[in-house]
């Protein structure tokens, strides 16, 4: 659908709610960990609304991975000044087919894994966890379909049959510690959340 049907003409801008809402979310994620000389990974770029963020953030290396080709081509387009740092990665949408050699200070993800089902979500963690530095950080914007105010339909914006809870169980299965778990219906939509997470220090 992504690589399809879907109308990029607007780059994905019309999810962006106000100007306001905007800077809210950026201030709840990319302002809270993005920092100079980082190597980010984000997942499902789009046109590349959250990418120009992280770069604005200087990374030393952003990845960008993606299961559609023309949202990875968009991106090669738009951010081609900024080529020296960018690579592109073509996913299976289940998962980050790099080794172990390529590590990550920090995993981004908006308006992506708010469709995804648990199977593909404990695939992608198992991911993040083997993949992120120790102390490095993630950020997930999910589908918390038990956060659904009343007279909101819960699947509502194709939202994936997904709560808060799995979210806790699949990061503790991996070993991940969760640091925030934003729900604010003014900033992450009525029915979803933004995961904040942290790969543990190595200790002892
Ligand atoms: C709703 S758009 C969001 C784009 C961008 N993150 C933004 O906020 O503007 C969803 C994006 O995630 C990608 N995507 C959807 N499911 C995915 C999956 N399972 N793995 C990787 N990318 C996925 C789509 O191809 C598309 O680029």
């Amino acid at each position: 659908m992504w690589d399809e049907e879907f109308d990029w003409s607007r780059g994905g801008e019309e999810w962006t709610v106000s100007p306001a809402w905007w800077e809210s979310i950026l201030d709840a994620t990319v302002r809270r960990v993005a920092r100079p000389g980082q190597a980010v990974l984000e997942i499902g770029p789009g046109a590349g609304r959250f990418t120009a963020e992280l770069l604005g953030a200087r990374p030393r290396r952003l990845v960008l991975l993606d299961l559609s080709p023309k949202c990875l081509e968009m991106c090669r387009e738009r951010f081609a000044p900024a080529e020296a740092v960018l690579e592109f990665v073509l996913g299976d949408g289940a998962g980050v087919p790099l080794d172990e050699s390529e590590t990550f200070d920090l995993i981004f993800s908006f308006d992506v894994f708010v469709h995804v089902e648990r199977p593909e979500v404990m695939s992608y963690f198992t991911d993040f966890a083997r993949l992120l530095v120790p102390g490095g950080h993630g950020v997930v914007h999910y589908a918390s379909i038990d956060r659904t105010p009343e007279g909101l339909d819960p699947r509502s914006g194709w939202r994936a049959d997904l709560r808060s809870t799995d979210m806790r169980e699949i990061l503790a299965a991996n070993g991940l510690e969760l640091v925030d778990d934003i729900y604010d219906p003014q900033i992450s939509h009525a029915n979803s959340s933004i995961a904040i997470f942290r790969r543990p220090e190595v200790t002892g």
